[in-house]
């Protein structure tokens, strides 16, 4: 799986000239692109490039490779933003999150002229909300959003690390719901965001203008 992970990020390094304004993405397959990132600027291949992260974590990953960062203020509007995602439908609709930095991606990849999701056959799915919808919400609202979104069918569950809430890079805590089958999930976000302290959820309808999906059979470009 992760040299699949390894051969997106490198489809979607392709697409990468000098002089571009970067976002990068969170998770694993993000951070292979990171890395190859870094490579090719550290030998020279890419020159002056200017990235911003949407996560700590990414931040950390760049540092590492050697890539210089800059506040999203600093560098947007950007050229391309490149991140994975959890679930990926026939329309380019995302589900994001499951790392915990859906608010941040969804700000920055908004910011991006193109942006292309990286990621590997097995995130291609039929019904988009197959898996966990993750809902970013202020610590405030928690236990009455708890209670709201499990009277909406929707099986709320606290996100936990190490024992303790989840708290995400702007100060939030995810609760993960389950959108039921017989549901729209761009209904039931609507629902969700026209309640005061949901700050953001994990759907990304529109966000996403192309990906490279990487399988066995090799790599296959969608485009909206
Ligand atoms: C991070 O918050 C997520 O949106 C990731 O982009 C998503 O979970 C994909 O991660 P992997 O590449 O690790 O599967």
């Amino acid at each position: 799986m992760s040299d699949l992970k390894v051969a997106a990020a490198r489809a979607a390094l392709d697409q990468v000239r000098s002089g571009m304004r970067l976002g990068l993405g969170t998770g694993t397959t993000a951070s292979e692109f990171v890395k190859l990132l870094g490579e090719s600027m550290r030998n020279g291949v890419l020159k002056d490039i200017r990235c911003t992260s949407t996560s700590e974590q990414t931040e950390k990953v760049a540092s590492e490779a050697g890539i210089p960062m800059f506040a999203l203020a600093d560098v947007a509007p950007l050229d391309l933003a490149v991140d994975g995602a959890d679930e990926i439908d026939a329309k380019l609709r995302l589900i994001k999150g499951r790392g915990g930095a859906l608010l941040r991606e969804k700000i920055v990849e908004q910011q991006a002229r193109r942006f292309i999701v990286i990621a590997d056959e097995s995130k291609i799915v039929e019904r988009l909300g197959a898996g966990l919808l993750p809902v970013e919400v202020t610590p405030f609202a928690r236990e009455v959003l708890t209670k709201r979104f499990a009277e909406m069918g929707l099986d709320p569950v606290l996100r936990m690390r190490d024992g303790s809430m989840r708290i995400t890079d702007e100060g939030n805590v995810i609760l993960d719901v389950r959108v039921p089958a017989s549901k729209d999930i761009a209904q039931v976000v609507d629902e969700m965001r026209a309640l005061a302290g949901v700050v953001e959820t994990g759907f990304f309808p529109t966000e996403a203008t192309e990906a490279v999906i990487a399988g066995a059979g090799g790599i296959r470009w969608m485009r909206r």
